[in-house]
């Protein structure tokens, strides 16, 4: 289901559907409201006075505001599977994980855990900062349900995945935040949980201990774990997840695929409540946006999804006043080329037609790795030199994005396009076709490795 007109998210259900057997967590519309006090005396007044008012015999008055953090979640997650949670700061990922946890208790509805549940939350939570790395891993371990003989037979393997040498008999306040995380991952993973729940622990660890930990997930998950991983790293939720949900304002508004699931909070922190920018250095001729060109005089739609080089998998939603019909990638004088040679200029050129008048419409181009990563993006607000803002009468006009591409690594790239309309200050997406089209970049003058070639130039002089 394509989105609504109001911009409102698509609802994707696949893969949640399974026998009761198979699921490791269920959840039923669970809520949690807070109870917001403006003042510090309004807690003592809703101590007191609803009781005096009761015995009044008058209706009792409240003293404070109902926040709710998380309402009516429902989801089931299988056996083995990793399930990555974004959503922006506030939207109740940690409120929803810490009452799976059981540190949380809800305010309204179900849920059922099976099995061993291991949770690694905020930094060090659940160590005692006075206490020894040991003597915190023995306590980890018996709060999770282990005996000492378990931990015994473990200690050896958690203190070799930490790998925080003689610090293991330091009190945890001598520890930097790094070694905490690790050893604190190191009791979570090696516990053997069916369940393990991840909150954002992983982004103060280094890379290395982190592809260190992602083995470890996945080693567990082979086994049956089912993980629940918390994380801002859009590129981490898209390697490593199954699929994914977001959650905004405490609800669950999209869950699906990763990458679309990705892509679609990528918007909600750039795309449509994006503000505008101070004019830039940016501004050069690179970008050119033409009227109804020249030379074209094929105009029937759904031409895209028959171009070389598209992505079936692509991601697209917007209110679809306007529609991406057609692309076309040309470098080195040919059309409709999937790979181009990093240093030739290459066109990125796109047909948009509008369904009505749009005054202020605005073109833009990303280019990805298939993991997501953001390699470049940029869009025709950026340009305020020449006729770039075309106030779109209904009818169709071709885009062309200039590249200079000297600098692109060798390798697959997933380029998106998107036409929003700017409406008093807000952007509201007409289409936007995400991951929409693959590019290969061939650099055959460089044996440089990785996004970006800086051309680097290598000098060696003999100095004795
Ligand atoms: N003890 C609390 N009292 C009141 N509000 C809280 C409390 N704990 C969390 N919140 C609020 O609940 C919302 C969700 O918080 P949280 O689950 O930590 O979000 P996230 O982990 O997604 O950043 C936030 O708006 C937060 O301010
Ligand atoms: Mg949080």
């Amino acid at each position: 289901m394509l989105p609504s007109a109001s911009g409102g998210f698509r609802k994707l259900e696949r893969g949640l559907r399974m026998s009761s057997d198979d699921i490791a967590i269920r959840i039923s519309n669970l809520s949690k409201c807070y109870f917001i006090y403006d003042r510090s005396q309004d807690r003592l007044k809703q101590y007191l006075y609803p009781r005096l008012q009761k015995l009044m015999g008058r209706q009792p008055k409240n003293y404070f505001r109902e926040f709710w953090a998380l309402r009516d979640i429902s989801l089931e997650v299988k056996k083995g599977e990793i399930v990555g949670i974004i959503g922006r700061n506030g939207s109740g990922k940690s409120t929803l994980l810490q009452i799976i946890c059981g540190i949380l208790t809800q305010t309204s509805g179900t849920f059922e855990t099976k099995g061993r549940v291991a949770a690694l939350l905020e930094l060090g939570s659940g160590f005692n900062p006075e206490f020894t790395g040991r003597e915190n891993v023995y306590m980890n371990g018996a709060i999770i349900g282990l005996s000492k003989e378990e931990i015994d037979a473990r200690f050896d393997d958690i203190t070799a995945f930490a790998d925080i040498g003689e610090f293991i008999e330091q009190p945890i306040k001598m520890y930097s935040s790094g070694m905490v995380v690790r050893l604190a991952f190191a009791v979570s993973a090696c516990v053997e949980p069916d369940i393990l729940i991840v909150d954002e622990a992983l982004a103060v660890g280094d890379a290395k201990f982190q592809a260190k930990c992602f083995r470890r997930f996945e080693e567990l998950v082979s086994r049956g774990a089912t993980i629940l991983f918390v994380t801002h790293s859009t590129e981490q939720v898209v390697r490593h997840c199954d699929w994914a949900l977001l959650l905004d304002k405490g609800q669950i508004v999209m869950r699906g695929h990763s990458r679309d699931i990705v892509n679609a909070y990528l918007d909600m922190l750039f795309g449509v409540e994006r503000v505008k920018r101070p004019d830039s250095d940016l501004k050069t001729k690179n970008l050119q946006i033409a009227g109804n060109a020249q030379n074209i005089s094929r105009f029937e739609t759904d031409k895209f999804e028959n171009r070389a080089g598209y992505n079936t998998y692509e991601f697209r939603w917007g209110n679809h006043d306007a529609e991406i019909f057609d692309f076309c990638i040309s470098s080195g004088g040919n059309l409709n080329v999937t790979r181009i040679e990093t240093g030739q200029p290459v066109i990125m050129t796109i047909w948009v037609k509008f369904h009505r008048r749009v005054e202020l419409p605005i073109y833009g181009l990303t280019i990805k790795t298939p993991d997501g990563v953001t390699v470049f993006g940029s869009n025709s607000r950026d340009f305020d030199n020449g006729p770039l803002f075309l106030a779109g009468e209904r009818g169709i006009c071709k885009v062309s994005f200039t590249l200079r591409n000297q600098h692109l690594g060798a390798g697959e790239y997933l380029l998106s396009f998107g036409v929003a309309e700017e409406q008093a200050g807000e952007i509201v997406p007409l289409d936007r076709r995400y991951d929409a089209v693959c590019l290969q970049v061939l650099n055959h003058s460089s044996r440089a490795f990785g996004l970006v070639d800086c051309s680097m130039n290598v000098e060696v002089t003999a100095v004795s």
